[in-house]
């Protein structure tokens, strides 16, 4: 970092809706509070994002590195990287703008150091990540069925013990795929919904009950938001909703 980089004027957090992208209150407060809450328990470990656009949930993320623990990022960036043609289709349909520069670019704008890109698919992951090296994995990228059911694949060879998933759009109308790998993680992987959003559902394959139960009692005192659990397939989870 030169000296010029260190002089550079950061803009604060709550100047995050100056950058393009799809990140809401509630997970908004979901990820700091998660965050936050491992690392105030002891839970140590690499973060990890599949799919930044623009780097709207990699800029808050990137308030979460300790010391000692990496950041990695992952995004085709181009259409012209996809896998293959629907996902080129998806990629030139929702993100026609998206350009690694205007992500670093946005991240920089927050931070002095850009976490480590990958510019790839993300079938591609468990070859740069070590595995059981994770905290936080958010699988935000393809919301093709195929490619989801690989991401959280991956996530879990590559999560802590105790880490947690995030997996964006688990029940918007235009992602049925994101819905049917979820559910199916879940009914058939051992993969524990802790708490849901309009937009993530948020889950692990280590103990869930003591983190959904603390999120619960922090809930109780929050002042736009609410949860509820709910018993799904075995699982009680927490719903969370905007008051
Ligand atoms: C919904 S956007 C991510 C939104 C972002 N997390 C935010 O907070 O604004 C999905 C991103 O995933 C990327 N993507 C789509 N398919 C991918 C794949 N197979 N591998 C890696 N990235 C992919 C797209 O380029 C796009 O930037």
């Amino acid at each position: 970092m030169t000296a010029q980089d260190t002089a550079r004027p950061l803009l604060a957090p709550d100047r995050l809706d100056e950058v393009e992208g799809w990140f809401f209150d509630a997970d908004r407060f979901l990820f700091d509070w998660l965050l936050t809450h491992q690392r105030d328990h002891g839970v140590r470990g690499d973060l990890l994002e599949l799919g930044v656009y623009k780097g709207k949930s990699a800029i808050l993320i990137g308030y979460h590195v300790s010391d000692g623990e990496r950041f990695t990022v992952c995004d085709l960036f181009d259409a012209s990287e996809a896998p293959d043609d629907s996902t080129a289709a998806e990629m030139r349909v929702y993100y026609p703008t998206l350009t690694r520069q205007v992500f670093e670019a946005n991240y920089l704008r927050f931070h002095r150091r850009l976490p480590t890109v990958i510019q790839g698919s993300s079938s591609g992951i468990t070859g740069q990540v070590p595995a059981h090296s994770c905290r936080f994995v958010h699988i935000d990228a393809s919301h093709l069925y195929h490619h989801v059911r690989a991401d959280i694949a991956s996530a879990r060879e590559l999560l802590t013990g105790e880490g947690v998933v995030s997996l964006d759009d688990f029940r918007s109308p235009h992602t049925p795929g994101v819905a049917a790998a979820t559910w199916e993680a879940v009914l058939t992987t051992g993969l524990k919904p802790v708490v849901l959003t309009e937009s993530k559902l948020y889950g692990t394959w280590g103990p869930a009950d003591a983190l959904r139960d603390s999120l619960a009692e922090r809930l109780t005192t929050h002042p736009t938001l609410w949860g509820v659990t709910e018993e799904v397939a075995g699982h009680t989870l927490l719903r969370v909703h905007s008051r």
